[in-house]
């Protein structure tokens, strides 16, 4: 069993995939350009965001971002500390502090309470804080309003890191598009994946538009006039050209990930009753897209139950096995065990299971059997 079939997804689009890439191959124009301008214009009517930036990768375009915002050294961002390391890397790179605020345990996102707590407090320590990097982790959006007013009320920007919940939806509205800015990621493995990396940055703000436009290519403002130090952090053609594919068929995949997450949920509900495991909890205003379909192991090692699930061909992944604040290149912050509990439990005990549009029944079914067994062996 493949933990997300690329190869399945790829064997049903595959003669409209090959007669894209080949018209790009033809087209002589390999780096931006129409194909681009297309799938930009596509997504801003899928997300309903005015102005869209296809970018590089997903962590160009939070770097991007956090470059529009003026985000350098002596400015602190405060983000979540369970995420992909990308999330933190781009804050760091540009020689800016970052900071976290813990989870909820439930969602596995950043809880807004404890956000204002730690804005109050890294001000009371006379830090510059510039901002927040809200993630949308395994494809549920946070609590995007509550985030939104409250860094509205103290002068924060906020950039939705929607790199994993491009199809979700938060109180009927799309993420990407739920704060100034939102980048996602193409990723091969994520909800709407390209054949490499790509990423898109959504905003509605003209002004910001205009800059990030600038900035994705070394700040130029046309003909060697580089206004701005920005980056090369462009679009492939052909990589919009497969993505303005695949996403004629998004919004039936987001439905039959979403079917297949049900399946999920009643096939393993006794496991969740018997306090072996805790389902994926998606809040009453949410749609999760399933970037991920993780699970908390309660009772038993994680790695002993993903060796028993292995035994019975089942792979698996660990979405994320450290907190960010605990990473080597976060040491000379001093952050200690006990700083961020919620973070800290989950990266324990969270354990993602196959997942993807064309998952079979029986697949899933077989999942469930082996989570049985491996619950079942002492
Ligand atoms: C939450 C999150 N942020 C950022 C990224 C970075 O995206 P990319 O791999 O396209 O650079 C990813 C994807 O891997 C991610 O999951």
């Amino acid at each position: 069993m493949e933990f997300i079939d690329l190869k399945k997804q790829y064997r049903k689009y595959k003669d409209e995939i090959d007669r894209a890439v080949l018209d790009v191959m033809a087209s002589g124009r390999f780096i931006l350009g129409k194909k681009v301008e297309a799938l930009e214009e596509a997504l801003c009517r899928f997300t309903d965001a005015s102005y869209a930036v296809g970018v590089s990768s997903g962590t160009d375009g939070l770097l991007l971002s956090l470059m529009a915002f003026g985000v350098g050294p002596g400015k602190v961002v405060i983000t979540t500390p369970f995420s992909f390391f990308a999330t933190v890397e781009t804050i760091m790179l540009l020689g800016a502090e970052p900071a976290f605020s813990d989870i909820d345990p439930h969602t596995y996102n950043m809880a807004p309470e404890l956000l204002e707590e730690q804005i109050k407090k890294l001000e009371n320590a006379g830090k510059d804080v510039a901002g927040v990097i809200v993630v949308s982790l395994y494809g549920q959006c946070a609590n995007m309003d509550e985030i939104n007013q409250l860094c509205a009320s103290k002068g924060l920007f906020v950039i939705e890191d929607a790199c994993q919940s491009l199809g979700a939806t938060y109180k009927g509205r799309k993420s990407g598009n739920l704060s100034k800015v939102g980048v996602t990621s193409f990723f091969p493995s994520k909800p709407l994946g390209c054949f490499g990396d790509g990423g898109m940055i959504f905003t509605s703000d003209e002004k910001l538009y205009i800059h990030l436009k600038t900035l994705r290519i070394h700040g130029d403002i046309g003909r060697y006039q580089h206004r701005y130090v920005g980056i090369n952090g462009r679009l492939d053609a052909i990589q919009a050209a497969i993505l303005l594919v695949k996403l004629k068929y998004f919004k039936n995949e987001i439905e039959l990930r979403q079917q297949a997450a049900n399946r999920y949920d009643n096939l393993l509900r006794e496991l969740e009753q018997q306090g072996h495991i805790e389902l994926p909890y998606i809040a009453p205003y949410c749609q999760s897209v399933y970037a991920q379909y993780t699970i908390r192991i309660k009772t038993r090692n994680r790695q002993r139950v993903q060796q028993i699930l292995e035994r019975h061909d089942v792979p698996t992944a660990v979405h994320y096995p450290n907190a960010l604040p605990y990473l080597e290149p976060l040491a000379y912050l001093g952050f200690k065990k006990g700083d961020f509990p919620e973070a800290e439990r989950a990266a324990n005990q969270v354990l993602s299971l196959p997942m993807h549009a064309f998952i079979e029944e029986s697949e899933q079914e077989q999942v469930a059997e082996a989570l049985l067994r491996a619950f079942q062996s002492r």
